[in-house]
């Protein structure tokens, strides 16, 4: 009963978290592409930088950008923030139902130095606000000042990010808290900086006063930063279903990986909505391309099977997997945590191993993934063991 409820729960903040997600996203890249898309006016009002003009939904846009702002500001302004706030809420609100309440299933791992609930919990929250901490001082620094000194100085950092997590989680969880560190660094630059400089150019303006230009230059700067982490982030959430990306043993070199194939997507799209395509932002393109298709092989590798070795008899596997997977995989699981089958999936007999081999060689033989935080103390003579099984056509008979 109280797992289908949390089931419930987590399931209608996931659709929050999607939603506003979208709503996030979509306003940014908009105004990305607004922006890149503003032309210059003919016969011009000096505080106007372009217009652009759009087609939708049966009606035609006119959209003017003032800089630094207009000499009177309107009665309705229009805000956009709550999409920030609210996908960074719902996300964190899902981490504390999955992982914080699962943590025993989830967060943990036997052989990591957080292996109690409480440690992993712990670390994950004060490994988010310290990474936004370290990144909102690298900004307001003097290295804030050198953008190219400070890309290095924030991608060491969530390097450094990503390789504590690979060691203190299981690969699924250390995956899912690189995405919420750079999230969270997203969503806080958003309520601590770029919303409340707005607000200081339209008190400014309200006064009569001109806005000093650095709240508009550090919000941009810190714009700038999120569209950038934007692509990779989103990468990480939805990798969480793809054991071949987080579970592999240099996952943390995965994550990095991410980072600079989803900056580089987003660096040739920003050149090419402006129309300044130079050399650098063409070839960002293929060598994105070329970086995911050698993660791909990286991640996929493994040694041939070997021929002179015994054939695996079926009885062996099956052995292996009533032991460490049925107490979960069952139509009535004993593990205490499930209420039915954890993913729908049932090994009760010899031709559901068949059908599940290369999903169970993924999540056990190339990944640590399953048994769930090794609950059932599955060793690695047994994963070897499934995998000649696997390598060697899966056979039942
Ligand atoms: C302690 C419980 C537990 C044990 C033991 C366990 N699993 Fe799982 N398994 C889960 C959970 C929970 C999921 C669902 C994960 C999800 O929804 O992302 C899952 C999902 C899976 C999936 C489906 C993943 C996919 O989407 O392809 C496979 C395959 C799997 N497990 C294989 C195994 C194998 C093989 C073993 C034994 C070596 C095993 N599991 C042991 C809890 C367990």
């Amino acid at each position: 009963m109280m797992s289908s409820l949390l089931d419930w729960v987590s399931l209608l903040l996931r659709w929050a978290h999607v939603m506003t997600g979208i709503m996030w996203i979509g306003t940014s890249f908009y105004f990305i592409w607004l922006d890149a898309s503003l032309r210059k006016l003919k016969e011009t009002n000096p505080d106007l930088a372009g217009e652009s003009w759009m087609v939708h939904g049966g009606g035609f846009y006119q959209v003017e950008k003032y800089l630094v702002a207009p000499q009177v500001l309107p009665e309705e302004l229009h805000w956009f923030k709550y999409e920030a706030y609210l996908t960074w809420l719902s996300g964190f609100l899902l981490l504390v139902v999955l992982y914080y309440w699962g943590a025993e299933s989830f967060l943990v791992r036997a052989d990591g130095p957080a292996s109690a609930p409480g440690a992993a919990i712990g670390i994950s929250v004060a490994s988010l606000l310290a990474g936004w901490l370290i990144y909102d001082t690298l900004c307001r620094s003097p290295i804030g000042q050198k953008t190219d000194v400070l890309a290095i100085c924030v991608f060491i950092l969530i390097a450094l990010a990503a390789f504590g997590y690979t060691h203190v989680y299981p690969g699924r969880a250390a995956f899912l808290h690189i995405g919420v560190f750079i999230g969270t660094i997203m969503a806080a630059n958003v309520f601590m900086v770029i919303i409340p400089n707005q607000k200081k150019v339209v008190a400014a303006l309200l006064k009569g006063e001109v806005p000093d230009a650095k709240y508009g230059a550090q919000a941009k700067q810190r714009s700038l930063h999120n569209n950038y982490l934007t692509l990779p982030v989103l990468f990480m959430m939805i990798s969480n279903h793809y054991p071949i990306t987080y579970g592999h043993a240099y996952g943390w070199l995965v994550a990095l990986g991410v980072l600079v194939f989803g900056g580089l997507v987003r660096h040739f799209f920003n050149a090419h909505d402006t129309g300044n395509l130079t050399t650098g932002a063409k070839l960002a393109l293929p060598a994105a391309v070329v970086l995911v298709a050698a993660m791909a092989v990286m991640t996929s590798y493994r040694p041939p099977a070997d021929p002179n070795a015994d054939t695996v008899a079926f009885s062996d596997v099956n052995l292996i997997v009533r032991q460490r997977c049925v107490s979960c995989h069952a139509a009535k699981p004993t593990d205490e945590d499930f209420d039915e089958a954890p993913g729908g999936v049932i090994f009760a007999t010899p031709a559901d191993l068949r059908k599940y081999a290369t999903r169970i060689e993924a999540q056990t033989v190339l990944t640590d993934t399953m048994p769930l935080a090794n609950k059932t103390a599955m060793t690695d003579d047994e994963r070897e063991t499934l995998g000649a099984w696997i390598a060697q056509g899966a056979r039942i008979d």
